[in-house]
């Protein structure tokens, strides 16, 4: 939600004007409604463009731009005021004596601007970013140098925020964060600050994870890090095992399509080391303390609530004591927990808001808390307790799906370790899974689906049991980067008043596995679906009866019903690709959606 970027320092290769440029093409899944840099010399440089990067591509020219080594850069998710080239960050003082970007939302902005219209400020933007470039010019003209007045300004300013700050004739930037992330890059000639690390993984993969309160100045010097009193904080320089090849398309026409297909290797390595096929055991090394005896609330939002509802199902199987709740909700009654109390949000990007927000409740209710995220150093990980990394590596398609097939198998192993049960049976199967994904790749009949369907009304999903929330994760997949109508219900549910739009124009994806009671009940509510005319298409391992039901079938391997529900929503994530193909979608970047949702 908003990407920033900033660079400071002579790179032989490369000026601030492609730093930037090049940076924010990493970030766009954060936003795209719009960008801006801007470029400090003895004056500002400042360059802003509705639209996507491209727009800002258009106007500017590299060449022309390249006497500059410092500079910030911002793409942008609308939260006050439409997307417009006047609401593109950076955002000025009147003099362009400072450019400033920003992430999050400032909740005392109208009371800022109220008392700095009162004294005569005239704003450009309908922003609560606004405010900050006229703050901060206040306090130049009071007399403060700007490192001053840029914490001076912030004193003023509530909410979430990650800011980046240049002024007009000083090589330097300024930052802070409070609740939205913000990396140090440490290269050896430039220093770079961004909401994420592959905005300048192509410079550097040592970095710094500021921590909330936390100011930077990033000057040809290097890097100080201090705290709100301007006291010098020790940081820890880590260093990313990411290549710049993994944030690149390699080939494939979208993101959302390369990350499908890096699903084997994703899941690999989500297993690896921490299954012991001869001895039967589960171990998570981070979870090695964690004694489980009370009930897991698990919280999360989206395609990540789809994982904890999935988490949840598999812990209760395993007997232990589970629900799942979505994040924005789960705080708005009494937070119901106490010492004994599990509370695991599930969030990839580790940065989202409302489950965030739901954890720091839990903890502070008395609740215990675990992170399960794909993001190192995210924060999440510093609001919880403990933290099961997914290991699913950069995801940059706005839709998650290589993410969530790892949240499902992370999950599974939490379940198991919670409970302390795992057969070799179970072990076996969890370690076929990415060679079953691969197989499933190599064999789909999605795209035919897709051709045959894509004019369709309206496409349901229904399952039981551990499908019921891989259909919910289907039809939110299809609806994202579709734009089309798409719910997922559970099987049974459907006579309950759904049915009621089923028609022959409505196909019905039906996920059937194995040849248990939920298999056979669900095979009824297609007898239901197909009495409607409706055209159901089931996706299944063959060991139902399924397949004389329905018009369609796309084929899972045999496996049991944990890997067997990894395996239906890889054939769902490439029917919604394919049908959004058909229709010209824009995939890994769909309308309205950042990936990063870092405002409640
Ligand atoms: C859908 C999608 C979103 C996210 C949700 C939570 O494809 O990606 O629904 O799952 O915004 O994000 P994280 O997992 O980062 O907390």
């Amino acid at each position: 939600m908003c990407g920033i970027i900033g660079v400071v320092g002579e790179t032989e290769e490369t000026a601030a004007v492609d730093v930037l440029l090049d940076g924010l093409s990493q970030l766009e899944y954060r936003g795209y409604d719009s960008a801006g840099i801007a470029l400090a010399n003895t004056e500002l440089n400042v360059h802003k463009a509705q639209g996507e990067l491209e727009a800002l591509e258009s106007a500017v020219s590299r060449p022309a731009l390249r006497g500059s080594s410092t500079g910030i850069g911002h793409t942008r998710w609308s939260t006050h005021g439409p997307p417009s080239d006047a609401n593109a960050h950076p955002h000025t003082d009147a003099d362009e004596q400072v450019a400033v970007v920003h992430n999050g939302i400032i909740e005392n902005y109208q009371a800022l601007r109220d008392e700095l219209t009162a004294a005569g400020v005239e704003f450009a933007s309908d922003t609560d970013t606004e405010v900050v470039p006229h703050l901060i010019a206040s306090h130049l003209a009071a007399g403060d140098d700007p490192e001053r007045a840029f914490r001076r300004a912030v004193d003023r300013i509530e909410g979430s925020y990650a800011i980046a700050a240049v002024f007009a004739g000083e090589d330097a930037i300024y930052g802070v964060r409070n609740e939205s992330p913000l990396v140090l890059g440490l290269g050896d000639d430039a220093s770079y600050l961004a909401s994420d690390v592959p905005a300048f993984i192509d410079h550097t993969d040592r970095v710094v994870y500021l921590e909330d309160g936390e100011f930077v100045r990033l000057g040809p010097d290097g890097v100080q890090v201090t705290d709100a009193d301007g006291t010098r904080v020790e940081t820890t320089v880590e260093t990313v095992d990411w290549d710049a090849a993994d944030t690149g398309k390699s080939g494939y026409d979208h993101y959302m399509l390369k990350e499908i297909h890096e699903q084997p290797t994703a899941l690999r390595q989500c297993l690896r080391g921490r299954v012991d096929e001869l001895e039967g055991d589960i171990s998570l090394e981070s979870l090695a303390d964690l004694e489980q005896s009370g009930p897991v609330q698990f919280v999360a939002c989206g395609t990540s609530y789809h994982a904890a509802l999935y988490g949840a199902a598999l812990c209760r199987e395993h007997g232990v004591r589970a629900t799942a709740s979505i994040a924005s909700e789960y705080t708005t009654d009494r937070v119901p927990v106490d010492e004994d109390t599990l509370v695991v949000g599930v969030t990839q990007s580790g940065e989202t808001a409302d489950t965030l927000r739901a954890l720091r409740e839990a903890s502070r209710a008395g609740g215990r808390t675990l992170a399960v995220t794909n993001t190192v150093g995210s924060s999440i990980t510093r609001v919880c307790d403990h933290a099961l990394y997914i290991r699913a590596g950069p995801e940059i398609g706005v839709a998650a799906t290589k993410t969530f097939a790892s949240q499902q198998l992370a999950l599974t192993l939490l379940a198991a370790s919670l409970s302390n049960t795992s057969s070799h049976r179970e072990i076996e199967s969890l370690r076929a899974v990415p060679d079953q994904v691969q197989t499933v790749l190599d064999t789909s009949q999605a795209k035919a689906i897709a051709e045959e369907f894509v004019n369709a009304d309206a496409f349901f999903f229904i399952g039981r049991g551990l499908a019921y929330p891989v259909a919910l994760e289907g039809a939110l997949k299809f609806k994202e980067i579709t734009y089309e109508h798409a719910e997922g219900f559970a099987a049974g549910e459907l006579k309950h008043g759904p049915l009621a739009l089923v028609t022959k124009d409505t196909p019905v994806f039906a996920i059937v596995t194995g040849d248990g009671k939920r298999a056979r009940k669900t095979i009824s509510n297609i007898k239901e679906v197909e009495a409607r005319d409706a055209p159901v298409i089931v996706v299944t391992d063959g060991e139902s009866e399924a397949e004389r039901y329905a018009d369609h079938v796309l084929e899972i391997p045999a496996t049991d019903e944990r890997g067997a529900t990894v395996l239906a929503n890889v054939q769902l994530q490439l029917v919604s690709y394919w049908v959004a193909n058909l229709l010209g979608r824009s995939i890994d970047k769909p309308r309205n959606l950042a990936k990063s949702v870092t405002v409640e």
